[in-house]
């Protein structure tokens, strides 16, 4: 992909542009919603970045946006993880220091009725993924894991920390614990693994510049961007699931974290690596948890418009409240989110606003 000028980047990153320079991470699914946000950061920080994506979920419009944002050009493979000429055209110029891997399909209720498609995405692309990190002798991964691996905590359990049992309720969350578990016998079998799984809780929002930011393909599945689009008159409605649920206005809580958040989580883990033994999980979450109204009400603040709400029944498998305990990774990543749900609101809602169809705009 082509850049702003490299002088430019080099003098906008300072004194960690130089301590980098050789070192490259491989980002799979960098073109998505998460990924897009974390090469910003990436770039910023020094990193040279290589993306893999098959482009099943997202526009080659979001990495020129994240050039445009970074000052900097990455490297771009279009390719499925699944592809072992595709992998060896991502690691081919060798260099690479370590992998981010968010490549993967996410939402749930389509993991319900296409398992099959789910765990061959998830499991057999992550293991297509690792053999061609041992071929090119690349032990260092971080991976998009998530709250989902501890399914319905039930009453009392939050904030859940990383040893609350794990109980995914379907078969995305099945997928993502199978790849967690495979993560650490693979760490357990061979030396010289470093990885870290981190369970991300619910991420939101979008970049401050508006620039990139959450464009599912669809119905949203998702509270944050469902609510945008009934904002923007894109959605004639938001459906609200359930309001009997036995919470502080009957709606269900959850614990949503800004995007950009989420992204430094990753540069945190990748300075981090090269101390971890094995593999170990984290989560990334802000600690607190805030019940659908209570976003809806934040949507209505950051964009002064009503949000059309229909209210209808839980959905099936839905959990009554989700929220993490951070703690390890503020202790041991030195992570915490710094952003709020008024963040999240208004950086999503300048991201609607100016992109009402999204990169289709
Ligand atoms: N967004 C969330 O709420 C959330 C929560 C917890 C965990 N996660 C995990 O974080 C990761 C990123 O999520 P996201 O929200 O950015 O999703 P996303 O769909 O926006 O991004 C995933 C990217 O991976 C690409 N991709 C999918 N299958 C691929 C394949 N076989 N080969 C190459 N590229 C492929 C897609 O085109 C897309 O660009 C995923 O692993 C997801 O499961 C997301």
């Amino acid at each position: 992909m082509t850049g702003g000028p490299e002088a430019a980047s080099l003098a906008a990153a300072g004194p960690n542009r130089l301590a980098r320079m050789a070192e490259r991470v491989l980002v799979t699914g960098g073109a998505g919603f998460i990924g897009s946000h974390t090469c910003v950061e990436l770039l910023a920080a020094g990193w040279d970045v290589t993306v893999i994506d098959d482009l099943s979920n997202s526009s080659p419009e979001a990495l020129r946006r994240v050039e445009e944002l970074a000052g900097r050009s990455l490297r771009f493979v279009e390719g499925d993880v699944l592809d072992e000429a595709a992998l060896e055209r991502a690691f081919g110029d060798g260099g690479c220091a370590a992998v981010i891997h968010f490549a993967a399909k996410k939402a749930v209720g389509e993991s319900c009725v296409d398992p099959l498609g789910y765990y061959r995405t998830n499991v057999a692309g992550t293991i297509s993924l690792l053999r061609a990190m041992r071929r090119h002798d690349v032990r260092r991964l971080v991976f998009s894991s998530s709250a989902t691996v501890y399914g319905d905590p039930g009453p009392g359990a939050c904030p859940l920390a990383e040893s609350a049992p794990l109980r995914p309720s379907n078969p995305y969350g099945q997928t993502k614990l199978c790849v967690e578990r495979m993560l650490r016998d693979l760490a357990a079998s061979e030396e010289d693994w470093r990885i870290l799984s981190l369970r991300y809780f619910n991420p939101a929002g979008a970049h401050p510049s508006g620039r990139i930011g959450e464009d599912p393909r669809g119905l949203p599945e998702n509270l944050l961007p469902g609510a945008m689009q009934a904002a923007v008159g894109r959605l004639p409605e938001l459906r609200v699931f359930g309001t009997d649920y036995p919470t502080r206005d009957g709606t269900a809580i959850r614990d949503y974290l800004h995007v950009v958040d989420v992204a430094t989580g990753h540069l945190r883990a990748l300075d981090r690596l090269p101390a971890v033994n094995g593999c170990s999980e984290y989560n990334l979450g802000t600690g607190r948890g805030v019940t659908v109204f209570e976003v809806l009400e934040a949507v209505k603040r950051a964009s002064g418009r009503e949000i059309p709400a229909v209210l209808e029944g839980r959905r099936q498998g839905d959990a009554t409240e989700v929220w993490a305990d951070p703690s390890l990774a503020g202790r041991d990543l030195d992570w915490t989110a710094e952003r709020g749900l008024d963040d999240i609101c208004a950086d999503a809602w300048r991201w609607q606003k100016a992109n009402p169809e999204g990169y289709g705009s």
